[in-house]
C-alpha cells in the first residue's frame, strides 16, 4: 500500500532511490515519483508520472533531475484521488519549499483541507497527503523537525512520512504511526523505507521505527524522538536475509521463485521448531498450562492468511477441543465479538501490517484477550502488538499473490496444534509422533511434485480458455478450494469461486455447463467417495472436471477429464500438499493468458488502509 524511500548521504540520490523503489513496487504501482534537492541549490526538483516505476525511469531519461545527494521517492496504490500525474507523490506545499511522501490515510484531511483553503493555501492534487505539506509550511519557523512534529499532531489516521525541505537540505524527517517505516543505517549515509529490501543493496543495519516516533536523518546521524519531543534510543538490528532473497534468481517471476522455495521454507521451519519429536515454539510466550483456561479461540486474518486460518481451525479444534471461530479481520472488528480474558486470539499475517488485522487485534486486546500472532515479517506492527509471536521465517515474499507465506502459515498452525495437544492429551504421544513423521515428509513430497510440474503446466494451458472456474473441496480441503480460487482470480482475472463440495447443490450447480471448469480437490480422505459423487453430478451437467487426487487413485481417472496427482499423505496434512498444484495451476493459466502475475491489477501486497 504505497512504498516510500528516502536517501541522504554522499552519493547521487536518484539511482539509489529508483533501485530501492523497485524493491517496493509490490506495495502499489498506480503512479511513481521522485524529488531531489540539487546540490548547492535552493529548490527541490521533482518528476512524477502515472504508471509504474519503469514509466518514471522513461520520464527521467527524457528529463533528468539535477545532481543531488538527498531525496525522496514513492510508488503509489491509490486511495484518495485517481491514479494520475497530479495525484502522484511526492507532494509540495504552496511555496514548493517542503516535499513529502506518504504511505497511509489521513482520516481528517477534509476538515484540515477546508481550513487550509480558507487560509489561502493552494492545492494541486486531490490527495489526503497534500494537507500534510501545507500544514508543515504553516508550522515552520526555522526547524524542520519541530514543524513536522507540530503538523503530525493535527493528523488522524495512519501514516508513514518522509519530509525534506530546501530550507534545510541537510536532513530528512521520518514519521511513523500505523504504517511501516524502517531506517537503513549506513556509513556516511542513511535511508528511510517502507520495507527492508529497499535498502539491502547498501546496508543490512536497520532501525524499525515505532508507532508515535519520528526521526531526523543527516548524513552521519540518526536521531529518534517521540511525538512529544523526547529523545529515544532505538535498537539497530542486523537483517538476517541478503539481497539475493529479494531477487528473481533466474525465475521468470517472483511468484514462481517463491513457489519453488516452499520445500526449503517448510524444511527450515521443521528443523528450527522440532527438537526430535517434540515441538518447540520459542516466541509462544503463553504457557501451555494457560491454554487450559482458554474457552474460545478466534483466528483473525485477511486474504490468503484467512484461508490458512480456516485450515488451522480443523486442526486446533481436533487437538484441543477448544471451539475455534475464524473471522475475516475486516468483519471481526465491527461485529462486536464476545471476548474476555479466557479468549485467545490468533492473528495471521504475512506482512504484519494489514490495517484490518491490526485493528481487529487491538479491539480484542482492549477487551482482555490474549494474542498470539503468526507473522512473516520480523519486527512488524502485528508482532509488536502480540503477547507471543510465531515467526514463519519464510523470507521476503515479493509476488503479490501469496504462496510460500500461506504454506508456512499452515505449517505453523500444525505445529501450534501439536504443541497444544500436549496439554490437552487428546492424542497419544505415539499418534503425535506419527503426525510429526508425516510432516517431515512434506518437503520431499513438494520436491516430487515440482519435478513433475510439466503435467500441471500442460493441464493449465489446455484449460486456460474457460471463462469461469469453480473450486470444490470438502472438510479440511474446503479452505484449499477457497485458496485455489483466490489464487486464480487474483492473477488471471478469471472469475473463480471456492465452495464446499456438499454445498454445490445449493447454488453453484446452476453455473455448471460445458463452458465452465470445476477443480475438485479430491485426495484420498475419509470423504473421498462423497467427492466422487459430486464429480458425477458435475459430469452429468457437462461440466469439465480437473481433479487434484492421490497418486495411485485409478478410479478418479474414470470420472475426471484431467487429473493432477499428489503423493499419499495423512489426511489432516493434505491442505499443505494440495496447495502446491493449485498455485502452479493458477500461475501457468495466468502466464498463458499474458497476465502480470507478480503485479496483478488493483492489488497490493501489504494493505495498510482499511
Ligand atoms: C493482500 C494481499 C494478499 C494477502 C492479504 C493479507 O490482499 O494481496 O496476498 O493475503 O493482503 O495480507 P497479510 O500481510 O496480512 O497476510
Amino acid at each position: 500500500m504505497c512504498g516510500i524511500i528516502g536517501y541522504i548521504g554522499n552519493r547521487e540520490a536518484q539511482p539509489l532511490l529508483i533501485e530501492g523503489l523497485k524493491k517496493l513496487e509490490y506495495r502499489g504501482y498506480d503512479s511513481a515519483g521522485i524529488g531531489v534537492i540539487p546540490t548547492g541549490k535552493q529548490h527541490i526538483a521533482v518528476q512524477k508520472t502515472e504508471g509504474k516505476i519503469i514509466d518514471l525511469i522513461s520520464v527521467l531519461e527524457k528529463h533528468p533531475l539535477a545532481s543531488g545527494c538527498i531525496g525522496l521517492s514513492h510508488t503509489r496504490w491509490a486511495t484518495h484521488g485517481v491514479p494520475n500525474h497530479r495525484n502522484a507523490h511526492p507532494h509540495f506545499d504552496c511555496s514548493k519549499k517542503f516535499l513529502i511522501v506518504h504511505n497511509g490515510i489521513i482520516e481528517n484531511y477534509e476538515a484540515l483541507k477546508a481550513k487550509l483553503v480558507a487560509q489561502k493555501h493552494v492545492f494541486r492534487s486531490d490527495t489526503d497527503t497534500e494537507v500534510i505539506a501545507h500544514l508543515i509550511e504553516d508550522c515552520y519557523s526555522g526547524d524542520l523537525l519541530e514543524a513536522v512534529r507540530k503538523a503530525v499532531k493535527l493528523l488522524r489516521g495512519a501514516f508513514a512520512l518522509g519530509v525534506i525541505s530546501s530550507y534545510q537540505p541537510d536532513q530528512i524527517i521520518a514519521v511513523r504511526t500505523g504504517s511501516p517505516l524502517i531506517i537503513g543505517v549506513g556509513q556516511h549515509e542513511n535511508f528511510i523505507a517502507s520495507d527492508v529490501p529497499a535498502v539491502l543493496d547498501s546496508t543490512n543495519r536497520v532501525i524499525y521505527l515505532e508507532d508515535g516516533h519520528m526521526a531526523r536523518l543527516t548524513r552521519d546521524r540518526v536521531e529518534v524522538f517521540s511525538f512529544e519531543g523526547e529523545r529515544v534510543s532505538p535498537a539497530v538490528h542486523k537483517v538476517a536475509f541478503n539481497i539475493e532473497a529479494v531477487q528473481k534468481q533466474g525465475y521468470a517471476h517472483f511468484m514462481l521463485k517463491e513457489i519453488h522455495e516452499q520445500p526449503d521454507v517448510i524444511e527450515r521451519m521443521l528443523k528450527f521448531r522440532l527438537k526430535g519429536m517434540a515441538v518447540g515454539l520459542d516466541g509462544l510466550t503463553i504457557l501451555p498450562e494457560h491454554f487450559k483456561r482458554v474457552k474460545h479461540i478466534y483466528i483473525v486474518a485477511c486474504g490468503t492468511a484467512y484461508h490458512a486460518g480456516l485450515v488451522g481451525r480443523y486442526w486446533i479444534e481436533a487437538l484441543t477441543t477448544i471451539p475455534v471461530t475464524v473471522d475475516m479481520a475486516s468483519e471481526f472488528r465491527y461485529r462486536n465479538p464476545i471476548i474476555d480474558k479466557n479468549t485467545l486470539v490468533i492473528a495471521i499475517s504475512q506482512s504484519g501490517e494489514t490495517a484490518d488485522t491490526l485493528a481487529a487485534v487491538k479491539e480484542a486486546r482492549a477487551r482482555g484477550a490474549k494474542l498470539i500472532s503468526i507473522c512473516n515479517v520480523v519486527g512488524s506492527s502485528l508482532a509488536r502488538e502480540s503477547d507471543g509471536v510465531l515467526y514463519t521465517h519464510a523470507g521476503p515474499e515479493i509476488g503479490v499473490a501469496s504462496t510460500k507465506a500461506y504454506v508456512a502459515q499452515i505449517c505453523m498452525l500444525y505445529l501450534l496444534g501439536l504443541k497444544l495437544s500436549q496439554s490437552f492429551k487428546k492424542i497419544s504421544t505415539k499418534q503425535r509422533q506419527q503426525y510429526i513423521k508425516e510432516l517431515k515428509r512434506v518437503p520431499g513430497l513438494y520436491r516430487d511434485i515440482l519435478h513433475r510440474k510439466k503435467v500441471i503446466h500442460r493441464i493449465a494451458r489446455k484449460n486456460s480458455h474457460f471463462g469461469c472456474f469453480l473450486f470444490l473441496g470438502r472438510n479440511i480441503n474446503f479452505p484449499s478450494a477457497l485458496e485455489g480460487a483466490l489464487k486464480l482470480k487474483e492473477i488471471s482475472y478469471i472469475p473463480a469461486e471456492g465452495y464446499p463440495a456438499g454445498e454445490m447443490k445449493h447454488g453453484p450447480i446452476a453455473l455448471i455447463d460445458e463452458y465452465r471448469a470445476v477443480i475438485c480437490v479430491a485426495p484420498q480422505t475419509s470423504l473421498y467417495e462423497k467427492m466422487i459423487s459430486n464429480i458425477q453430478e458435475i459430469r452429468a451437467r457437462k461440466g469439465k472436471v480437473i481433479a487434484i487426487a492421490t497418486e495411485g487413485d485409478l478410479s478418479i481417472k474414470k470420472h475426471a477429464h484431467d487429473v493432477i496427482t499428489v503423493p499419499p499423505l495423512e489426511e489432516n496434512l493434505t491442505p499443505l500438499l494440495v496447495a502446491l498444484p493449485l498455485q502452479l495451476l493458477a500461475y501457468y493459466i495466468a502466464v498463458h493468458l499474458g497476465c502480470n502475475v507478480d503485479q496483478p491489477r488493483n492489488l497490493a501486497k501489504s494493505v495498510t488502509v482499511e
